[in-house]
């Protein structure tokens, strides 16, 4: 754990231009600095870096972010990572928080943890190299599979003997701790409290991490005809915890990031065989369903999964919620279908390296054109299921983030199944609505995913229900201009007050809230401070733990001001005149309250609708006229301001 205030001070510290610098030759561009993106192929550089705001900006691709981002996102680091890489660099002493004693008892295990296993790991391969049983039972087979010897030694492949403890009584004669040997699954005691090797009399497949140490093991029998588990795995500990590894992940990581793109398989021997063909970008799920932690470990390296099918279209179809999960990280999925009988490893023992590479690009369809296709095969000539069946693409097209790509699969899946883009369309707008809806019920910033995950703006503006563009004008403003000041009242008061200070008071006078949780968590934030005596300004929320609202303060200041174009330039450069600052500050709270007004007199008209008593008509007509009172005088205000 590094401390909350040890981390601010190396976000303090950092210049994003010489983090940047490290990687990127800058250029001077006006206040700016310019340089080729590191994250995409460019010949003309559109990679800008402002050291005013202390971000990031790829006009490219789009990617923006902080110095922490920047390290994050060039480096592979996780948060924590990235920051010590900046202490590093500034000479910043990270003392991290004082560990107990149950800390570093806990540390020192699962350091021992890996030990063992390291130790068993050597043992099982030394074993199959070095002794007749290991040469005749373990290496044999592998080669009968084809795998090459220097595939065996790059997996770190093994063997342990049949001797029932004959691993567990050479660690324990080596002075390792029984209770390591139990922990790891190594070992299993009996009731009677006999010990056997888990693995015993099995092919091994290590299991590495991210950084190639070793956290388990799966285990293969060399027959077939025993009345046995094809395979037995390492129980999970405190340095294997199945949902969040992928076997291969190690050895694959950068062959991912070079091909931009990740093959996902079912088996140890899928990832082994590619691999040996050349074919290095590939993970394995080992037989079970895809989790959140595993598609995240993925998007790291890159947003592109080709799923390697091997299956009916039963088991297919049961795999599809795994795939929807996929779609949610906003990551893009294809599929390749192997012909039947077939997985990735027989397939490319019976084939060429070309053949397979053809398949692998060829053969690769778009996940949700493959699911419209299989579904509308089983649907057909039944028009009932086919109703349900657009139901079920339209979810899993709603769980896109993008809604460029939302759309465009909105057209590509009408075509497929024939029938007008509309009514897709629609059927879209009705679930997006429902699960932003959903969304803002269960908010909490943590979960936000570090994507938009807001229905496209313009479906937002068009519907009356949201006001996301109001808002996010509004947090906009407190984010770049909050600390100015402004007439408090009338041009002739020499009092002045906050940007920030006269939007939040202005908004908590009429009680309005926002929709959009995450504005309103940066309001209250400010409201937060600002009682304790300080304006945040946008570095905070550039800068925040919470790599959501960081995102989210980063898209805001980052992204051209669309509003009002006459102002917006010369704010970011120089201090403005305060008149000036005033009337956007004002159309900005003016245009949010017109919104909310609004909102109210269409509820007020779906109430009416529905009402059925005299009284409780009246009551709401008396209500809407009110209203309507009010968003006159607000849209003329509005108006005197716009067009002055
Ligand atoms: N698996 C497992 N336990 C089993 C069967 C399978 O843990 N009893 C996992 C393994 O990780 C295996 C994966 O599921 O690699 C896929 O299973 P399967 O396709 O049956 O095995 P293959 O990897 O194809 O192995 P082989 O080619 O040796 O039969
Ligand atoms: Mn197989």
């Amino acid at each position: 754990m590094i401390r909350p205030d040890i981390i601010r001070d190396i976000l303090e510290t950092a210049r994003i231009e010489e983090v940047v610098g490290d990687f990127v030759s800058l250029r001077k561009r006006g206040a700016n600095l310019v340089g080729l993106c590191p994250f995409h192929n460019e010949k003309t550089p559109s990679f800008n870096v402002s050291p005013a705001r202390g971000i990031y900006k790829c006009f490219g691709c789009g990617k923006a972010g902080s110095a922490v981002n920047f390290v994050m996102e060039h480096e592979h680091y996780s948060y924590p990572d990235a920051l010590r890489y900046l202490a590093r660099k500034y000479n910043i002493r990270i003392e991290e928080k004082e560990q107990t004693a149950e800390e570093l008892q806990a540390l020192n295990e699962q350091e021992s943890l890996y030990h063992v296993n390291t130790f068993a790991q050597k043992f099982f391969s030394e074993l199959m190299f070095q002794t007749e049983e290991g040469r005749a039972l373990g290496l044999k087979y592998f080669s009968e599979r084809g795998f090459r010897e220097d595939t065996v030694k790059k997996f770190e492949l093994g063997y342990s003997p049949e001797k029932q403890d004959h691993f567990t009584r050479y660690a324990l004669d080596n002075g390792y701790n029984l209770d390591y040997l139990l922990k790891t699954g190594l070992t299993i005691r009996s009731e009677e409290g006999r010990l056997y090797d888990r693995f015993r009399s099995r092919v091994i497949f290590p299991i590495h991490n991210l950084t190639g140490r070793v956290i388990g093991f799966g285990g293969r029998i060399r027959t077939s005809a025993e009345n046995k588990p094809k395979y037995i795995n390492s129980p999970e500990s405190d340095i294997y915890n199945k949902s969040k590894v992928l076997y291969g992940i190690f050895f694959a990581k950068n062959a991912i990031i070079r091909q931009d793109n990740c093959y996902l398989v079912e088996g140890y021997t899928d990832v082994i065989s590619l691999h040996q063909a050349g074919i290095e970008n590939v993970v394995s799920s080992s037989g079970t369903s895809l989790t959140t932690d595993q598609i995240k470990l993925i998007k790291r390296f890159t947003r592109n999964i080709t799923i390697l099918y091997d299956g009916d279209p039963a088991g297919i179809k049961a795999s599809f919620r795994g795939i929807d999960m996929i779609l949610e990280e906003g990551m893009n999925v294809k599929i390749v279908l192997f012909p039947e009988n077939e997985d990735p490893d027989s397939y490319v023992r019976k084939h060429r390296t070309s053949e397979v590479e053809a398949l692998l690009h060829s053969g690769a369809n778009d996940f949700i054109v493959f699911k419209t296709n299989l579904l509308l095969r089983e649907a057909a000539g039944d028009p009932i299921k086919r109703a349900s069946l657009i139901k079920e693409i339209v979810q899993s097209i709603a769980l896109i983030p993008d809604a460029i790509f939302r759309t465009v699969y909105v057209k590509e899946c009408a075509s497929v199944m024939n029938m007008p883009e509309q009514t897709l369309m629609n059927e879209l707008n009705k679930i997006l609505r429902q699960n932003f809806n959903k969304k803002m019920e269960t908010y909490r910033p943590q979960i936000y995913p570090d994507e938009q995950v807001y229905p496209a703006e313009k479906q937002i503006t068009e519907d009356p229900n949201l006001c996301e563009y109001q808002e996010k004008d509004i947090i906009r403003i407190m984010l770049l201009y909050g600390e100015q000041t402004i007439p408090a009242n009338g041009n002739d008061s020499m009092d002045v007050i906050s940007v920030a200070g006269f939007i939040v008071h202005d908004l908590s006078i009429d009680d309005l809230t926002f929709q959009n949780p995450y504005y309103q968590f940066i309001f209250d934030d400010f409201q937060k401070e600002m009682e304790k005596g300080r304006i945040p300004s946008e570095k905070d929320y550039v800068n925040h733990a919470d790599p959501s609202v960081a995102q989210l303060a980063i898209d805001l200041v980052s992204t051209p001001y669309e509003l009002s174009d006459g102002w917006s330039k010369n704010l970011i450069l120089v201090k403005v005149e305060t008149e000036i600052l005033k009337e956007a500050v004002l159309s900005a709270v003016l245009a949010f309250k017109a919104k909310k007004v609004d909102q109210m007199i269409i509820r007020n008209q779906q109430d009416l609708k529905a009402a059925a008593d005299e009284e409780e008509i009246m009551a709401l007509l008396t209500e809407q006229m009110k209203l309507k009172g009010i968003s006159r005088e607000i849209n003329a205000r509005l108006g005197r301001i716009v067009t002055k």
